[in-house]
Order: structure tokens, then sequence, then C-alpha cells
């Protein structure tokens, strides 16, 4: 986008060096001092020409001069750029007051296809408040990659298998359970994980009762129908729930295989890497020993099936991206994760290459810090302070009760900021705010930190946060509604440097959106994101104390320049937010 404003400066400089201006282009950089935009040190073009650098600084900030372009000057060997508000509106003003998305539109990833594996809880428990990490980093991954012009597929890899359910199924039947007692439970994933917790404590006194919850996990696998309906209500119930956070959160997949899937997928696997050689079968279990074939960083075997035949969450993950691999012809995989499963990730990843799989180098995991939270009542006994997780009086808190805390307390704040906005539209922006506050918060950190969560903190209107700016967002959309003017104004008309700032937030989106892209990192586009919405604030802050820089002014061909920056601003914005995950509400 920049291009727009360095493309003229770097032909000037190329006719009066005779270089070519893709030479002359890397050569350009940050300023090293004062109000400089932009700086050529002239030191390889002098030598070039057989010249002296402080010489050709002064000859080519003549021609730059003379073009209008922008403000030239010569200081010692460097050439120091300044743009003129005029020239940056020029040059970007036209083509994004109309279309302000395209400030966050790339063709980096054009024909390029990533599948992304986020969220993916486990069943029969609840959504925690932990879980918002892997979900709306992924999330906004997937928004990030598809406006970088990527293909995605959003994957959820339910953890719908392994022995929990043996269990869960032995203790249903020793409680004499029916179907409709799940159903009428007002909250079934609740039931669940306390009939779980129930099975475990009642197996670890009575070694028959943890003999039958094997049987039932061999039963589940053998596809016993009567196993396979109870584990099918067990997932049905778990997925409704899970389906109502997405909605409140606005996430959505497009595909579902969970690790059941994979489940009779593992075999012709499992015998392909002893066929060849590549595993070995020690005391009937089937592992390999990653050291000794060229990895020696990891210390242990990895452990793919177990003596009793069961199979391993390694042993899924690999026969998983076989599947991907030939189902997307995938050229890159995500795996959005907690950092604590690196390891886990690095041997799988490991198996595939010794595996000589094509897409093995195209695997990342995308690894993420803890979610810590601000305990104010965590319980009898203990002091308020930082913890995984929230608890209330004892008890974790879920995402969806945190989403819902987050609401109410939006909702408060907007009451008394904008007392007008009532029903359900206070209701909408309540939502958008509140929940916002929490995506917020988790996404403008590089994300292999870990996160802080104050509620107080997230939902502050001044500050690095979500709400903002959405409330940036919503001033200019205020502006908008109030305009008596409309129809083009000429972008030449602003003139001031708080305008340019606006511009030049906007204009450099998408060099942004492309370094999240490269480091799957969203909290760059939210950085990106809050220095735009600070130049909003600076600029219509500026409107209300200086009455020559009000956009709603009595000059009505600078109200009309200036409403095309609002237009421009607000969609980046919008854009912006909606990249992150979050809504952008008109009124706040
Ligand atoms: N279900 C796992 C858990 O809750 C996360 C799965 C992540 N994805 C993957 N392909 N391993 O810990």
């Amino acid at each position: 986008m920049l291009e727009r404003l360095t493309a003229p400066v770097l032909e000037v400089l190329a006719r009066e060096t005779g270089l070519e201006p893709t030479a002359l282009a890397g050569a350009l950089a940050p300023p090293r001092v004062g109000d400089a935009d932009l700086a050529l040190p002239c030191f390889q073009p002098a030598q070039a020409l057989g010249v002296a650098p402080p010489a050709l600084a002064a000859r080519l900030a003549a021609a730059v001069a003379r073009s209008g372009l922008a403000e030239a000057r010569a200081a010692g060997p460097f050439l120091n750029l300044r743009w003129t508000p005029a020239a940056v509106a020029s040059a970007f003003l036209p083509l994004l007051a109309d279309e302000p998305q395209l400030a966050l539109r790339s063709a980096q990833g054009r024909g390029r296809t990533v599948c992304i594996d986020f969220s993916s809880p486990n069943i029969a428990k609840h959504l925690a408040v932990h879980h918002i990490r892997s979900t709306m980093i992924g999330h906004s991954l997937s928004r990030l990659y598809a406006a970088a012009g990527w293909r995605v597929v959003r994957i959820n890899f339910l953890g719908d298998w392994g022995t929990a359910f043996g269990r869960l199924i032995s203790g249903w039947k020793r409680e004499g359970l029916q179907l409709p007692d799940l159903a009428r439970a007002a909250d079934p994933v609740g039931f669940l994980n306390e009939l779980y917790v129930r099975a475990s404590r009642a197996a670890e006194q009575d070694p028959a009762l943890e003999e039958d919850a094997r049987r039932w996990s061999k039963a589940l696998e053998d596809g016993d129908p009567e196993a396979r309906q109870l584990w099918q209500a067990f997932r049905e119930a778990s997925l409704a729930e899970f389906r109502r956070v997405y909605e409140l959160l606005g996430v959505d997949f497009d595909d579902w295989r969970g690790e059941s899937w994979y489940e009779d997928k593992m075999a012709p696997l499992l015998a392909e890497l002893r066929a060849r050689g590549l595993a070995t079968v020690d005391d009937g279990a089937t592992v390999v020993d990653l050291a000794a074939r060229g990895f020696p960083q990891f210390k242990k075997p990895v452990l793919l099936q177990r003596a009793d035949g069961g199979t391993l969450y390694a042993t899924r993950d690999l026969a998983a991206a076989d599947e991907r691999y030939a189902r997307y012809g995938f050229d890159r995989a995500l795996y959005v994760v907690d950092l604590g499963q690196s390891l886990h990730f690095q041997e799988w990843f490991a198996v595939a290459r010794l595996l000589g799989r094509p897409y093995a180098d195209r695997l990342r995991h995308v690894g993420f810090g803890v979610l810590l939270m601000w305990n104010d009542e965590p319980g009898p006994g203990l002091a308020p302070g930082w913890a995984k997780g929230r608890t209330r009086a004892g008890r974790v808190m879920l995402l969806a009760e945190v989403l819902e805390e987050a609401v109410e307390r939006a909702r408060a704040i907007i009451a008394e900021k904008n007392p007008e906005l009532v029903g359900e539209e206070r209701e909408r922006v309540a939502r958008a705010v509140g929940i916002g506050a929490v995506v917020f918060n988790d996404l403008k950190h590089a994300r292999v930190n870990d996160v802080k969560f104050r509620f107080e903190d997230a939902l502050r209107f001044d500050g690095e946060t979500g709400p903002y700016v959405q409330y940036a967002h919503a001033r200019l959309c205020s502006i908008e509604r109030k305009a008596t003017v409309d129809g083009g104004g000429d972008p030449r008309l602003l003139t001031r440097d708080d305008e340019k700032a606006v511009l030049l937030a906007i204009a450099g989106l998408r060099a942004q959106l492309e370094r999240a892209v490269d480091a799957d990192e969203p909290s760059i586009l939210a950085q990106a994101v809050l220095r735009l919405a600070g130049a909003v604030s600076a600029w219509l802050t500026a409107g209300n104390r200086e009455h020559g820089a009000k956009v709603l002014g009595e000059d009505r061909e600078l109200c009309a320049a200036r409403l095309l920056l609002v237009r421009a601003a607000r969609g980046a914005l919008a854009e912006g937010l909606h990249l992150l995950g979050l809504a952008a509400p008109e009124r706040m």
C-alpha cells in the first residue's frame, strides 16, 4: 500500500541517478532523526556514481523538492523525506474512502491452502475460561490468512475418544442412569463431568470397577451398539454447549472431525511404521526411537500404541495429518495449542519427517502462554491474586460465565456513558463490547507470553483495549451520521499532520497483516489497529479543542474532504476489528 507513495519518488530518484528504482527501493529506511517519514542513505548510490554521498544527497533533495512529491532535506549523506499531508491523502484516499477494507487485503497467499486446527476441546467437559486462547487466536488467524488470500480450512479436532469414555459409561451403568436423565439435566455437560469424577473415585476404591471401565472402553472401540449410543449422546450434549459458546464468540469451523474419526485409520499407519522398520515392538507396544534415528534431541522414544492395543494422542494426530493432506493438500498446517504440548508436537512432527511425508515441513505448532485471571473472591482463607483460571468461592469459572460477566459489566458502563442507547441495541452493543474486551485482551500481546485478565482493565475505554478501538470506530460513525454534506471532497485539502498520521496508520495496515500471517501472530495486527485508533482519537480530540480542526466545520469543501478520511478510517477500524474477531458497533 505504501508503494503508492514511494513509487513516484523512486521514479524521480531513478531519473536523477540513472539507477534502477528497484535498487533504490531496497535502500529506503526509516529515518534516524527528526520528523522525516523516510530516509535514503546515499553511500551505495554515490559509490556507483563515483560522487561524494553528501553531494548526492543534496542533489537528490533538490530534485525531489522540485517534483513537489515530498519535502526533502539532505542531512549529511542522508536524504530525508517527509510526505506532505496532501500527497499522502491524494495517494490513498481516492481508493480507501471507497473500499477501506482493501487496506487489509493482500494477495500473498493466493493459490495456497492453510489448515488451522484450533479450539479442539475435549468432550464431556466444559469449555473453561482458558479455552478462549486457542479459540480466538485460531479464529483470528483464520480471518487473517483469508484476508491475505489463502484458502482456509478451520478444523475442530474434538477430543472425543479415549479411555475416559469407558469410565463414563461404566459409571452411568452402575448408577442406573437413562438417557432422559441427561436430557433433563439443566447443565448436561456438568452432569457428565460430575459423573466422571464419581466414577473415577469409585474405581480407585474398587478394582472391579476399573476392570468394568476397561471393558466398556473396549466395547466402545469394537462398536458395541449400547456403548456407541451412550458415547453419541455424551458427544452431542457437549457439542450443543460448545456451539452455544462459539456462537457468542462468532466462531465457526469447516471440519469437525474429532479424534474418534481416526479410530480405524491408525492401523495402516502403525503397520507402515513397522513394515519400514521405523517403529519397534517393545513388550507388545509400538514405539519409535527418534534419538536412534537421527533426532538426538528426543531423549525418550515415542509411544504410538500401547501393549493392550490402545492408540495414543500422537498416533491420532499423525493419522489426521495424513488425512488432511490427502483431503485438502495443505501448504501449511497450524496447530493452535498451548505451549504445554510442545513436546507432543515436536515428537509427532519428527515422526512425520522420519516417514518422509511431503508435508512434514509444512507443520507449525502455534503455541501460546497461559491465561492468568485476577481472583477477587478466591475462596475461604485465600488472598486475592493472579491464578490460572478464575475461581468463584473455590469453583473454576467457565468461559461462558466469564463472557456473561463481561457483557453484564459492559452493559452497566454503557448505560452510564450513553443513556440514550436502550433496548435491543444496548443489548447488542453490550455483547460486542463485553466479549470484545475479553477477546482483545487475549490477542494484544505476543502469543507466547502469559496473558493477565482482569475485567476492570480489559473493559477500560481509555487504554490498550478492545473497547478503546471500538469507541474510536463509534465516534467516526457518529460523525458520519451527523454530516450534512456528502459526495466527494478533494483529498488535497487535508493539510494537517494529525490527518496524515491517520492515513499513514491505515496505509501501513497491509504490511502488518502480512507480517502477522508470516509469524502466526494476531498481536501484530492488534497493535497496528491500536495505533490507528490512537491516531483517530488524537485527530478527533484536536477537533474538539480547536475550531479549525473540526471535521464538521463551516467550510463545506474542507468538511467533504475530511469526511473521506472519516470513511476510510471507520472502514479500516471495522475491518481490523473483524479480523481480530471483534464486532464494531456503530454506537457506544
Ligand atoms: N483436545 C486437546 C486438548 O484439549 C487439544 C487438541 C489440539 N489439536 C491437536 N491436533 N492435537 O488438550
